[in-house]
């Protein structure tokens, strides 16, 4: 069978104000009704058997309070790549096939999603490789990763030629036109595929750490994201193509591209008055509200006391204001 882990262990520091030491923006309704947790966990559900949620001790309880699902808690955060070999180890013998899906996605079809989810796990299983999905760019992103579609093998299914996290953007407008399609972060794989594809990677002592049964096996390995760590060098890579709106919601500046805008261009999430404020992004909690008046291209986001205000084509630099404002961690 299929099971569906969730990885909702991250911080969301660009997403500052809405994402907090101790409420990271996994936890908040951006974008939506419900937080975007309780929405991946329902993307989830529709083509997964079980749905397990990855996180970090801080947040176990926070997860519990919010969904129905098994929390698996991983021994340190060491980013997505520890996180999911551990999840892996874990489900060995007991999972056929993992569906792995950030849990900061916006997506505008949860039904063709699921169709792809159910093409990407079946790939998995008939391949033994690592299939990722893809989504055609619509802009010279430089916070994804790029796919470079190989052979078809099938509807909507290509081996990957070469996977690159995170180009320059140059590179990524190069990318774009040559026909690459962003990595959505979404993976499929049998656990032993993923275990086996360590191999040789900074993974590899930690896979030999949960073997060996040892009390501290994050101990053995640096901290790394999956993409660096295994997807970048791995061979028998896949890709099935995402046909549904997509988006990772990691900076403001991807509401304004999920969201209804209204005449001036403005989209609001959360309690707001725009009064000739054009091209602006505005969000708050429940708790507060902003009014923006005769300005242009702003974020102006408030959350629990905290105001953030930064031109929208800047959203990147939100990460300059986290460990000035918590410290690092
Ligand atoms: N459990 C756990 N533990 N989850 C984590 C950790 C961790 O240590 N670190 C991050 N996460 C979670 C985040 O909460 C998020 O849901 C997901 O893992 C992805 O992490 P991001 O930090 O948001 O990655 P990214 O957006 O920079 O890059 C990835 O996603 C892009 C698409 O959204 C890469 O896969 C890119 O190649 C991809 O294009
Ligand atoms: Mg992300």
């Amino acid at each position: 069978d299929t099971v569906a882990v969730v990885l909702a262990g991250g911080r969301g520091t660009r997403l500052y104000p809405a994402s907090s030491p101790e409420t990271p923006k996994q936890f908040r309704a951006v974008g939506g009704e419900r937080s975007l947790l309780e929405r991946t966990v329902a993307r989830a559900e529709r083509f997964a058997d079980e749905v397990v949620v990855l996180t970090r001790p801080a947040y176990a309880d926070r997860v519990r309070g919010l969904v129905d699902a098994e929390v698996f808690v991983e021994p340190e955060p060491k980013d997505t790549g520890p996180a999911l070999v551990y999840a892996a180890h874990r489900l060995r013998g007991r999972a056929e096939t993992l569906v792995c899906l950030p849990s900061d996605h916006h997506v505008g079809d949860d039904a063709a999603f699921a169709t792809a989810a159910e093409r990407a796990a079946a790939t998995a299983r008939e391949t033994g490789g690592l299939v990722t999905m893809g989504v055609e760019p619509t802009r010279p992103a430089t916070g994804y990763g790029y796919l470079k579609p190989g052979e078809a093998r099938g509807e909507g299914v290509n081996r990957v030629e070469a996977f690159v996290e995170k180009p320059d953007a140059e590179t990524a407008a190069r990318y774009r036109e040559a026909g690459y399609r962003w990595n959505a972060g979404i993976f499929a794989w049998t656990p032993a595929a993923l275990l086996r594809a360590c191999e040789g990677t900074p993974l590899e002592p930690l896979v030999d750490a949960l073997d060996a049964g040892d009390p501290e096996p994050f101990a053995a390995c640096e901290a790394v994201s999956v993409d660096y760590g295994v997807m970048e060098d791995a061979e028998d890579v896949y890709l099935v193509a995402v046909s549904s709106a997509w988006d990772d919601l990691g900076t403001w500046d991807a509401l304004a591209r999920v969201l209804d805008a209204d005449e001036s261009g403005t989209v609001v999430d959360g309690n707001a008055l725009p009064v000739d404020a054009e091209g602006c992004v505005l969000a708050t909690d429940e708790g507060s509200h902003v009014a923006a008046v005769g300005v242009s291209d702003l974020v102006v986001a408030a959350y629990e006391g905290r105001v953030l205000v930064v031109p929208k084509a800047e959203s990147q630099r939100v990460r300059e204001v986290w460990d000035a404002v918590y410290g690092e961690e």
